[in-house]
């Protein structure tokens, strides 16, 4: 376990606003920040990040918490995982207490597969260059491609010995699990048992994690024989989904964000010349078509995409589909072709950097503009392609949310298609009315479930009354949070703070919504040891329910503030005003609810129950909950204004 003092010291140099910009492109605004929210797909940011409560709150998908728990949605990683994270950006050393074996082993299984292979792209790199084999091989090679010492300890490239058991053995020999060895694809087992490499003689290629851990690797043969497969790729495991990683975006994601522009390559060698050069924010989708994922990951950090493909026309062809799912994104794409013959990192080798950079702001084109191009190219004459033609350009246009910026590429495409433009915009109207049903068709659908009445959770019966009670048990959460730690003011009492006070007077009231009782214990077991708990301990804690009430609380008042409690006229500073009105208002309200319960229940059972005597009991204890409830509410209205 990862010590308290370490974990202060990590929350202290945490700065939320600095995490989370590495994941999402954030805009002042006020003394808060705004971005488009990762969890869901939006087009106008509800995401807000508060640099001085250390919270972030998205109002698209509900979730809020502090960078802890931002990390954990976002990066699922393991409340651990995302403390090492973040103690590793500011360079915090970490202090552990042991943990007990069982423990252990259910949290760090990706942990361990994590560790084998950044032991193994040690292994790779090193053999790389420390052997003689690697050396002459592996580092021959990539001397030979132009790549600089800087590059290859960057981009901590590697060489796999030409033998069956070389790695194997030796991480056998470390004290490295096979289990974990063979899960991460770094060894295959054999019928009788034993273990062999997957890469034997290739170069190695550690592909990142977007935080910078290797997850997976690529290794390329340096054989020209036909029969080897010239890459040999990491099989998918629980730490590596190809589909949602992005070779090099580790490396290029700081770039990206300052450039406001992404270029998308096809290979590892492509990324690794054109970040060479100096053009860092450069990405690979490894080979494969790209994923909505990766398209995802890339529209978190700039809303500009650049296409630099090979000259050859099958490649582009084959991920024109991929790029209409781009452009439903909300990204604008941009093409660039190099000539005959090259890909970005010969061609960028062959010019330099400032003639490579020309050349691809004066070369590249729209995404649409280009397809067109192309298409129209294969059609020639045949007037039943061209139809096809048009449709389909017109289709990826329609997929364009941006309804202005549409309408400019039908007018560039009409130009180009020669064909009117009007016949154009009337069947791109086509194809927006059906897909707005399509759409509709599928809300309606999915929100059904959303309609019905609430699903009942069996463990935990709730009535509707009890249900009533929540918003007003969150009121007082809320009241613990924002004001707990103030002194009363007000007359009769006083040397006592607003927090124990309230948890005093409300120690007869149990407390229905699991997670508010579970907040008010907590804050009674902390005052009880002599602690004040403050918002930055709620935000802190390790429970993701307690930290989601809290964020929402805090975060809903004031966001409010701005403008709903503005237009309704009603300022904050109010309940404020009159401290002894709102605490004590919201502690009887309470009570008065749950007194009201309480008599309800009274009620059925008297109605139920035929013993005589049992009768008399329930009427008594009526009678005395009538006059508790006569007294809460006479106080509430000589005392209380609300
Ligand atoms: N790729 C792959 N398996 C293959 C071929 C290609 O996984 N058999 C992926 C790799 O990620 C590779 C990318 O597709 O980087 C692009 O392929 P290619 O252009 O052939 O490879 P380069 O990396 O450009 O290699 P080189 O320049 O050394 O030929
Ligand atoms: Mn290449």
């Amino acid at each position: 376990m990862i010590t308290k003092p370490t974990i202060d010291k990590i929350m202290e140099a945490t700065d939320i606003v600095e995490v989370i910009g590495d994941f999402v492109q954030l805009k002042k605004r006020g003394a808060n920040y705004v971005g488009l929210s990762p969890f869901a797909n939006e087009r106008t940011p509800s995401f807000t990040v508060s640099p001085v409560k250390g919270i972030f709150k998205d109002f698209s998908s509900g979730k809020g918490g502090s960078a802890v728990t931002f990390l954990m949605e976002l990066e699922k990683f393991t409340y651990p995982e995302a403390l090492r994270w973040l103690a590793k950006k500011y360079g915090i050393e970490i202090e552990e207490t042991v943990e007990s074996p069982e423990n252990r082993e259910a949290d760090n299984h990706r942990e361990s597969l994590m560790i084998v292979t950044g032991y193994a792209a040690k292994f790779f790199h090193e053999s790389l260059l420390d052997t003689d084999e690697g050396k002459n091989i592996g580092l021959s090679y990539f001397k030979e491609r132009g790549f600089s010492k800087d590059t290859i300890t960057k981009f901590e490239l590697g060489y796999s010995p030409d033998q069956w058991e070389a790695f194997s053995a030796q991480a056998i020999k470390d004290g490295y699990q096979e289990q974990f060895i063979v899960e991460s694809g770094l060894s295959v087992k054999r019928d009788n048992g034993t273990l062999y490499d997957r890469y034997r003689g290739r170069v190695m290629f550690p592909i990142h994690s977007f935080s910078g851990r290797v997850i997976a690797f690529g290794g390329r043969t340096l054989k020209s024989d036909k029969n080897v497969p010239k890459y040999v790729n990491s099989p998918e495991s629980e730490i590596y989904h190809k589909s949602s990683v992005l070779y090099g975006l580790y490396f290029a994601k700081k770039a990206i964000r300052e450039e406001d522009n992404c270029y998308l390559v096809e290979g590892y060698a492509d990324v690794i010349s054109v970040h060479q050069a100096g053009i860092e924010n450069v990405v690979a989708s490894s080979g494969t078509s790209l994923t909505v994922e990766q398209i995802r990951l890339m529209g978190r950090l700039t809303k500009n995409i650049t296409i630099l493909y090979d000259g050859d026309a099958a490649g582009i062809k084959a991920s024109l589909r991929g790029l209409d799912l781009i452009l439903e994104e909300g990204l604008n794409v941009k093409v660039v072709l190099f000539p005959d013959g090259h890909d970005p990192d010969s061609y960028v080798r062959k010019l330099g950097t400032s003639a490579f950079k020309k050349y691809i702001e004066d070369t590249k084109k729209d995404f649409i503009l280009y397809k067109t191009d192309l298409l129209l190219k294969d059609a020639g004459n045949d007037p039943i392609k061209k139809a096809e033609v048009i449709r389909e350009i017109v289709e990826s246009v329609s997929k364009i949310p941006d309804s202005i910026k549409a309408s400019v590429f039908i007018k560039e495409c009409s130009y180009i298609l020669q064909i009117d433009e009007r016949a154009l915009l009337s069947e791109l109207n086509k194809m927006r009315a059906a897909k707005a049903r399509k759409d509709s068709q599928q809300s309606s659908t999915y929100s059904k479930p959303e309609q019905a009445p609430d699903e009942i959770n069996w463990d935990e019966p709730v009535d509707q009354k009890t249900k009533d009670d929540d918003s007003q048990e969150k009121e007082i959460i809320r009241l613990l949070l924002m004001y707990g730690n103030r002194m009363i003011d007000w007359d009769g009492i006083a040397n006592t703070y607003i927090g124990p006070f309230m948890i005093a007077e409300l120690s007869d009231v149990e407390f229905d919504h699991r997670v508010s009782k579970e907040f008010v214990e907590i804050y009674r077991k902390e005052v009880e040891n002599g602690v004040l708990p403050d918002e930055q301990h709620f935000i802190h804690y390790p429970d993701k329910e307690i930290v989601d009430l809290t964020v929402t609380l805090i975060a809903t008042k004031y966001t409010l503030s701005e403008n709903w409690y503005e237009m309704h006229r009603i300022l904050v500073p109010d309940e404020q005003v009159n401290m002894k009105a709102t605490i004590l208002g919201a502690i009887f309200h309470l009570k008065k609810q749950k007194v009201g319960n309480i008599l309800e229940n009274l009620r059925k059972e008297l109605q139920t129950t035929t013993a005589e005597a049992d009768q008399e009991i329930l009427l008594s204890q009526y009678i005395h909950m009538k006059k508790v409830e006569k007294t809460i509410s006479d106080y509430l209205g000589s005392v209380i204004l609300k």
